[in-house]
């Protein structure tokens, strides 16, 4: 669970300062020692254009490809993308450097760079990004993707630029690839990948930019985004999404074509450990029956897609906080066991056509829950964070966009 890791290496950017100063320390001299490798560039380059290759040919290979051997390919992908990053020489500042913005964490390079190796998050946007590119090109000579918020490795597409290039599926004359990141560490390694991979053919664009502001100078035919954390919580998506959705042609396909964001109520043990213990990695495919059944599905929050972001309303409080109403849900009344069980928020990510990123496939899908939610029970100490209910009521869900996304249930 690669982003669960970045999650976790999240709660470094607050380190007490002197551990934090020791970390950067550590992490340059890694850094520093990769450079030191005695291969020439052109061999460097050459192993890190096949590492991403491989990656690709098993991904969107028709044949299903044992877990371990995709992992492989994946951490030899990122051994090989961490090594064009300390080509780039970041400085530590540029390299660790991650903080808020008015919507949403910006996280560090250092940090970011994990993404690449989570594999069956790239695995479900890479099959929907090759089948969507297939469907527009079919229909014109040419096409413009716009890849905001794409990290420093960019790998849901450079990856398969890179495949692209080598199987020679598409030219560069018939993709051109915009794209866009507003960390300044994020950019600068980009453009050194994008060099080492020999790409520069296919970028139209590398920008340093907020993408909630980003404005693309022609037509997007397919808008590929992932900024998203466990619980749609933490990172932009939506409002880069809501932005960036108008720029798309009347025909643009958004990637991911539709998110949906669902709440369960669940008995944390079952739901989070034992389900677990007998399966070698968490994945949709090793869910246990047993626990989904035990689950108390709650139904649909927030639905995302090209049409329900056109028309989505924000609504401003007063001290300026803005909001989006989601969906209303009905708790149910029949759970003898309703005050045992904790709320948890999760995602179904469909990429394009029939491929997707399921629960448990990634960080961005997995189920969070929030213990900050009391259903059928009170909190000894009540704050102003929690929120009491009971079974039959009817909770309305609003999306906070601010630094901190996340959902605020209201009792109708
Ligand atoms: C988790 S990383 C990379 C995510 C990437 N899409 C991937 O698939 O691995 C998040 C990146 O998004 C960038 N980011 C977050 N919010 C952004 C925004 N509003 N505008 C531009 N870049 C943003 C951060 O700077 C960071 O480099």
């Amino acid at each position: 669970m690669e982003k669960s890791q970045v999650l976790n290496d999240v709660s470094l950017g607050y380190a007490d300062p002197q551990i934090d100063e020791l970390l950067k320390h550590s992490i340059r001299t890694q850094l520093e020692s990769l450079l030191k490798s005695q291969v020439t560039v052109e061999q460097r380059q050459k192993l890190l254009q096949k590492s991403f290759v491989d990656a690709m040919a098993l991904v969107l290979s028709g044949s299903k490809v044992e877990h371990k051997v995709l992992i492989k390919a994946f951490e030899t992908m990122y051994e090989h993308a961490v090594q064009s990053m300390a080509q780039a020489k970041l400085s530590q500042e540029l390299l660790t450097r991650q903080y808020i913005s008015a919507t949403g964490l910006i996280m560090s390079p250092h940090n970011c760079k994990h993404t690449i190796k989570d594999v069956y998050r790239i695995k479900g946007y890479a099959r929907g990004v090759d089948q969507a590119i297939q469907g527009k090109l079919k229909h014109k000579p040419s096409i413009t993707i716009l890849y905001p918020a794409c990290g420093p490795f960019a790998p849901l597409l450079l990856p398969l630029l890179s495949y692209y290039k080598d199987m020679q599926t598409y030219s560069a004359k018939q993709l051109q690839v915009m794209l866009v990141d507003v960390h300044p560490g994020a950019v600068i390694t980009l453009r050194q990948l994008v060099k080492d991979l020999q790409l520069e053919d296919y970028i139209a664009l590398i920008e340093e930019a907020d993408a909630t502001e980003f404005k693309p100078d022609t037509a997007i035919d397919l808008l590929v985004l992932e900024a998203m954390q466990h619980g749609f919580t933490k990172e932009g998506q939506l409002s880069i999404a809501k932005h960036l959705v108008k720029f798309l042609n009347i025909d643009g396909w958004m990637i991911p074509q539709n998110v949906s964001v669902r709440g369960m109520m669940v008995i944390g043990e079952t739901e989070f450990n034992q389900q677990w213990k007998q399966v070698d990695y968490s994945h949709s495919n090793n869910m246990a029956k047993d626990a989904l059944q035990d689950r108390v599905e709650l139904g649909e929050i927030i639905n995302i897609n090209k049409s329900t972001l056109l028309n989505m309303q924000e609504l401003e409080l007063q001290d300026g906080i803005k909001v989006i109403p989601a969906n209303q849900i009905v708790l149910p009344k029949d759970i003898t066991d309703m005050s045992q069980r904790i709320f948890a928020v999760y995602a179904h990510v469909e990429t394009f056509a029939q491929e997707e990123v399921g629960q448990y496939d990634s960080g961005i899908t997995h189920p969070r829950p929030d213990t900050s939610v009391y259903i059928d029970i009170k909190p000894k100490d009540i704050e102003h964070t929690h929120f009491v209910a009971n079974s039959g009521d009817t909770v309305q869900f609003y999306y906070q966009i601010s630094g901190l996304p996340g959902f605020v249930p209201v009792k109708v």
